[in-house]
């Protein structure tokens, strides 16, 4: 349905040199700077697939996006959706698209809700009992109709993102691009979002490519995940292929009966002889040990605190994804070689 082959995407700015010469210069003589924004990325997406697509900020999601969506034209490689090229056939490719950009609206400020979808309806040709049926929808999943009359400048938030959604859809498009769709919203809106994404999706298969910071978003949603760092994907997997990816790290929590310093010494040597990159911390009574598992057993780990003191209580749990993306948000993360 989607393929990206090789595409890379340059953006060229220009700086001045600072300071007073370089002000005087700036007039003439400008420095060349080229962004790698997006490169060299290839993937393909089927229908009906719910595509996590992370990333850092400035790492080059939305420029994909907008080069999937037609906005901007790839500096090399090829698109194609559904067939088409999107930035040659803007306007064919639109309507089979739905498009939600979190941090702007694209419904019109002044005027009611209700109208802007009839302009929609216009300008998307749809058939009136399609039409009707297919707003029915929208508004009952959204819980749009109490709002449905105001103009749309006097909607919060979460109001406002409910109506962009179903804007975006009002045409069935096939598939939609939801860009940060649930930043800065409060919980129970983004559930509402989230469910109406999925029943979208199972209803009418449409394929979902979303971008988030929101890694409860990725986990309820995403049937695959792809990351990107710096412009270049480096992960393209499932949610459960991940960990293993990013170092097969496993977390163990252990209480313990007069937790000393001693004792976290002994542990933490103890650990980082089979794992230099383990991590043993302490809160309170609770010992904390991150470690890859192909270096270092939990059998070990748990035979030696025991011999040493008294547990009262253990807990074992993978990575996930959310302390993957703690890691990618604090300024990257690469590949750990085993
Ligand atoms: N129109 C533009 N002109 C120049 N640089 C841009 C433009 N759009 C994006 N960039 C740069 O491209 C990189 C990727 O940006 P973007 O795709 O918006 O990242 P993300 O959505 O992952 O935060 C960043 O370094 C950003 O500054
Ligand atoms: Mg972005």
């Amino acid at each position: 349905m989607i393929q990206v082959k090789n595409v890379t995407k340059d953006f060229t700015i220009y700086k001045k040199d600072s300071g007073f010469k370089g002000a005087v210069k700036g007039l003439f003589v400008r420095k060349k700077e080229i962004i790698k924004a997006v490169n060299d990325i290839s993937f393909e997406i089927k229908k009906g697939e719910i595509i996590g697509y992370i990333g850092a900020n400035g790492a080059g999601k939305s420029t994909t996006i907008k080069m999937m969506t037609g906005v901007l034209t790839p500096s090399s490689g090829e698109i194609t959706v559904s067939g088409l090229i999107p930035h040659e056939n803007r306007i064919e490719n639109a309507k089979h698209i739905g498009v939600v950009f979190g941090q702007r609206t694209q419904l019109w400020w002044d005027l009611p809700l209700e109208e802007t979808f009839t302009i929609l309806k216009e300008i998307y040709n749809v058939p009136d009992d399609a039409y009707k049926e297919r707003l029915d929808y929208l508004v009952n999943l959204l819980d749009i109709q109490a709002f449905i009359k105001q103009p749309v400048r006097t909607l919060s938030l979460g109001q406002r993102m409910r109506a962009d959604l179903a804007a975006a859809m009002l045409h069935s498009p096939d598939i939609l691009y939801l860009d940060e769709p649930t930043i800065g919203l409060d919980v129970l809106v983004k559930e509402k979002i989230r469910f109406a994404i999925k029943d979208l999706n199972e209803k009418y298969k449409v394929t979902v490519i979303l971008t988030t910071h929101d890694m409860s978003d990725i986990q309820e949603l995403a049937t695959r995940i792809m990351i990107i760092e710096k412009g270049v994907i480096i992960y393209d997997g499932s949610k459960e292929d991940i960990n293993k990816r990013f170092g097969n790290n496993r977390m163990l929590e252990l209480k313990i009966e007069n937790l000393s310093e001693t004792l976290l010494q002994e542990v933490s040597v103890m650990c980082h002889k089979k794992d230099k990159k383990s991590i043993v911390i302490h809160e309170d009574v609770v010992l904390r040990i991150t470690f890859n598992q192909d270096r270092l057993a939990v059998a070990d780990i748990l035979g030696f605190v025991m011999s040493q003191c008294k547990v009262l209580d253990f807990k074992l749990r993978d990575q996930d994804i959310e302390d993957i993306a703690k890691r990618l948000y604090a300024g990257g993360i690469h590949e750990e070689v085993v």
